[in-house]
């Protein structure tokens, strides 16, 4: 100790300057309000926000609202009372957030949605929001089932969706994407041709939650009072339905992945290593793996804020296909 001052005491006598101080810059602090853990895809989704962001010496404030809307309203109140710097909030459902949303402008502390949406009255609430593009995810699968049925001897394809949970735009959004791809017309060929396209109807759609248990449960119950062969498709919006749902279907003498096209949303290795077996078709990828791009927006948030740039409205987190195709080269994940 007496060796370090007389050292200090040097470098002070020759330099002629003062030992530079440099105070701690306190970290800033950024409120996550998650909206549950229904699937593995959220947790990876979760922990990958939190990490980026404390890789980049945030310190994160993390509540899990347990998939209940009060309990998220409290746990954003919760932030607000500790006067975080930011908000990121992953909506379980989009509406009823108007309240609180003031609340978060008079306290001046800026909000921004990640993964789903809020639907605000007064949009100017909501700083930007980070997620997926789920109407081009509805969309993609929409397009790999048209295809799969060009020139069929079929004349209708009978589709059954498998839902995620109502008043989220994941749910919304991709049913909306799907249909729109779904009804297209089959596209005009350079010899003046087109080929033949049979009609595709959504004949059943049922909730499951995003849940793993509710997506077998809903599809056990359709298995005792329909029949499932007249069923072409199942078309499901998460990986987590879609295993509940092949569990159910394991119980029939149906083939999935060839008696019926299996084509779902998401992208956990247990989904993948479905499709590697063939017992799904097509898995629209929805990232996970999204820390970066959150990070990379409050950076750009707490930079941008001073010079009055704004940030985007939506910034799009960008995904893929994954068939039979490409799987070779879809790397491993580990949710
Ligand atoms: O909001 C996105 C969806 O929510 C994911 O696709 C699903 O797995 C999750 O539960």
């Amino acid at each position: 100790m007496k060796r370090a001052i007389a050292l200090l005491f040097l470098l002070f006598i020759f330099t002629g300057c003062k030992a530079e101080q440099s105070p701690e810059k306190p970290s800033l602090v950024v409120g996550f309000s998650q909206s549950g853990t229904e699937s593995s895809w959220r947790k990876h989704y979760t922990d990958s926000v939190i990490n980026e962001l404390e890789k980049n010496d945030y310190q994160v404030l993390y509540r899990n609202g347990f998939l209940n809307h009060e309990r998220q309203l409290q746990d954003v109140r919760t932030f607000i009372a500790y006067k975080v710097d930011l908000i990121l909030i992953t909506p379980l459902q989009e509406d009823g957030w108007d309240a609180v949303l003031e609340e978060a402008r008079l306290a001046e502390i800026p909000v921004i949605t990640v993964d789903r949406h809020i639907t605000a009255k007064d949009s100017s609430l909501l700083t930007s929001h980070v997620g997926s593009s789920f109407k081009a995810e509805g969309n993609r699968a929409g397009l790999f089932v048209s295809n799969s049925f060009l020139n069929s001897d079929l004349k209708e394809v009978k589709i059954l969706e498998l839902m995620g949970s109502s008043q989220t735009s994941a749910t919304t959004l991709r049913s909306e994407g799907f249909k729109e791809t779904l009804n297209q017309p089959a596209v005009l060929k350079e010899d003046g041709t087109t080929d033949y396209k049979p009609k595709m109807t959504v004949t059943t759609q049922l909730n499951g939650n995003f849940m793993r248990n509710q997506g077998k449960e809903v599809l056990k119950e359709y298995i005792q009072n329909h029949d499932l062969n007249e069923i072409n498709v199942l078309f499901s919006h998460s990986d987590e339905m879609t295993l509940g749902a092949l569990e159910a279907i394991s119980e029939t003498d149906i083939r999935p992945g060839k008696d019926l096209l299996i084509v779902t949303i998401d992208g956990q290795q247990n989904a993948l290593d479905k499709l590697a077996t063939g017992q799904i078709n097509c898995i629209v990828e929805s990232k996970a793996e999204v820390g970066w791009y959150v990070a990379n927006t409050v950076t750009r948030y707490f930079r941008d804020q001073k010079s009055g740039r704004i940030l985007p409205h939506e910034i799009y987190v960008p995904g893929t296909v994954f068939t039979q195709h490409n799987l070779a080269s879809v790397p491993s994940r580990n949710y």
